[in-house]
C-alpha cells in the first residue's frame, strides 16, 4: 500500500483501491481465514462527533480481526472538555495504539492529527469536508452487486455543499473511467467551489439539477443524503430545505430495473420506508459492506508499526478563514499548509480557497 493515513481519498491510487477491494472480497468470502489478522493491535477509536454506523463498523471490524478497541464516543467525557489540544491528544493516543480511527467535526481535523501521531490516522469524518471510508463502503456495494464501477452514470442527491461521504465519493470517482454524474441540490445547497475546481481540473463531467425526477431514468446509481441539520449556521436554510427531496416508489417507476440506491445513513425522510422492500433499494447492504471495506483497510493500516512523525513547525498565525475548519480552532499551533487545487491556493486542511 502506497499510503499510511487515509484522510482523503486523494490519498489512494486506484492499484491500493483495488487491493483494498480484492482484500475486502476474500473476507466476505471466507471471514474465519482473518480472525487473528489484527491479533493483539489496538485501535483507538476517537469520536468527537455522533455516529452509530462508523464507529461500530469499525470496532466490529477490528474485533472481526482479532484486535481490540477502546476510545470514547462522546468529547465531554475526553480531556478534551477540559481544554487539551488536539495535538496533545493525539500524541498520547498515538503512544498507547496501533492506529487512530477519528472522526471530528472541524474540517482538516484528520489531517492536522496525522501530523502528530505515531500511528496510521483513519479520518472517519471531518465536519464537512471528507469520509473517505465511506467511500470504501460505497464502491464496495457497486463492484460488488453490479460487476465494476467504470462507466457508470450517478446522481448525487441532497445536501451536497455540507455532505462528506458525496465530496469523499467524487474524489474517488475521479480515478475510474468514463463516470457521468448529475448533481442534484437546492441551489443554495451546492457543490462547494473547492470540489467544483476538483472536477473540472479532472475532467469530471457533471450536469446539475435542481429536479431528481427528470434524470432518475438515465441513472445507474442514485445516491441519496440527508440535508445536513448540524452543519448550518442559519436555522432558516435548514427549515427552508428540509424535505426538499424524497425518493417515493412512484419516483422510482420510471428508473431502470437496475438501479442501485445508495444512501450512507442515517435516513431522515429522503427515502420514503416502502422503498426499502424495492429489490434496487441497497443501502442496508452498503453498510455491512462497509464493515468488510474496514477490514481490508485495518488489516493492512493497523499492522504498520509506530514510526516517530517529522517534526513540524508551529505557526501562531492561521491563513485559512473558513470557519469550520481546525486550524481556527487549533490554530495556535497548527502549521500554515497549503495546496495548489486547479492552480487556486487552497488551505491544505480543509482545501478552501484562500482569499
Ligand atoms: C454519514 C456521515 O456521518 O457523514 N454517515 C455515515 O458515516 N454513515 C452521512 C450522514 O451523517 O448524513
Amino acid at each position: 500500500m502506497s499510503f499510511r493515513h487515509l484522510i482523503d481519498f486523494g490519498d489512494l491510487t486506484r492499484r491500493d483501491w483495488e487491493e483494498i477491494y480484492a482484500r475486502a472480497e476474500r473476507i466476505m468470502d471466507a471471514p474465519e481465514r482473518y480472525m487473528d489478522a489484527c491479533h493483539g493491535k489496538l485501535e483507538a477509536s476517537l469520536f468527537f462527533e455522533p455516529s452509530t454506523r462508523t464507529n461500530f463498523s469499525f470496532q466490529t471490524a477490528m474485533l472481526r480481526l482479532g484486535g481490540t478497541t477502546f476510545g470514547f464516543a462522546d468529547p465531554r467525557s475526553s480531556s478534551t472538555a477540559k481544554g487539551e489540544t488536539l495535538k496533545d491528544t493525539i500524541k498520547m493516543v498515538s503512544a498507547y495504539s496501533d492506529v487512530i480511527v477519528m472522526r471530528n467535526p472541524k474540517e482538516g481535523a484528520a489531517k492536522a492529527a496525522s501530523l502528530y501521531s505515531e500511528v496510521p490516522v483513519i479520518n472517519a469524518g471531518d465536519g464537512g469536508h471528507m469520509h473517505p471510508t465511506q467511500t470504501m463502503a460505497d464502491l464496495t456495494t457497486i463492484t460488488r452487486l453490479r460487476g465494476s464501477v467504470d462507466g457508470i452514470s450517478i446522481g448525487l442527491c441532497g445536501d451536497l455543499k455540507n455532505g462528506r461521504t458525496v465530496h469523499s465519493l467524487i474524489k474517488a470517482l475521479a480515478k475510474f473511467n468514463d463516470i457521468k454524474f448529475y448533481l442534484i441540490s437546492p441551489r443554495e445547497l451546492a457543490l462547494p467551489e473547492y470540489m467544483r475546481i476538483f472536477m473540472r481540473e479532472n475532467g469530471m463531467r457533471f450536469t446539475e439539477v435542481t429536479n431528481m425526477e427528470p434524470v432518475i431514468p438515465m441513472l445507474d446509481v442514485l445516491y441519496m443524503t440527508r440535508i445536513q441539520r448540524e452543519r448550518f449556521i442559519d436555522p432558516l436554510e435548514y427549515e427552508r430545505n428540509k424535505g426538499v427531496y424524497i425518493l417515493s416508489r412512484r419516483k422510482l417507476a420510471r428508473a431502470k430495473p437496475k438501479l442501485m440506491v445508495l444512501h450512507p445513513l442515517p435516513r431522515v425522510d429522503e427515502i420514503d420506508v416502502d422503498v426499502d422492500d424495492d429489490p434496487r433499494a441497497a443501502y442496508f447492504e452498503q453498510a455491512r459492506f462497509g464493515m468488510y471495506a474496514r477490514m481490508a483497510l485495518l488489516m493492512d493500516l493497523a499492522n504498520q508499526g509506530h514510526k516517530k512523525p517529522e517534526p513540524v513547525e508551529i505557526c501562531t498565525n492561521p491563513v485559512c478563514s473558513n470557519p469550520n475548519c481546525i486550524t481556527q480552532t487549533e490554530g495556535s499551533y497548527l502549521p500554515a499548509l497549503t495546496k495548489v487545487i486547479g492552480g487556486m491556493e487552497c488551505c491544505a486542511y480543509c482545501d478552501k480557497e484562500l482569499r
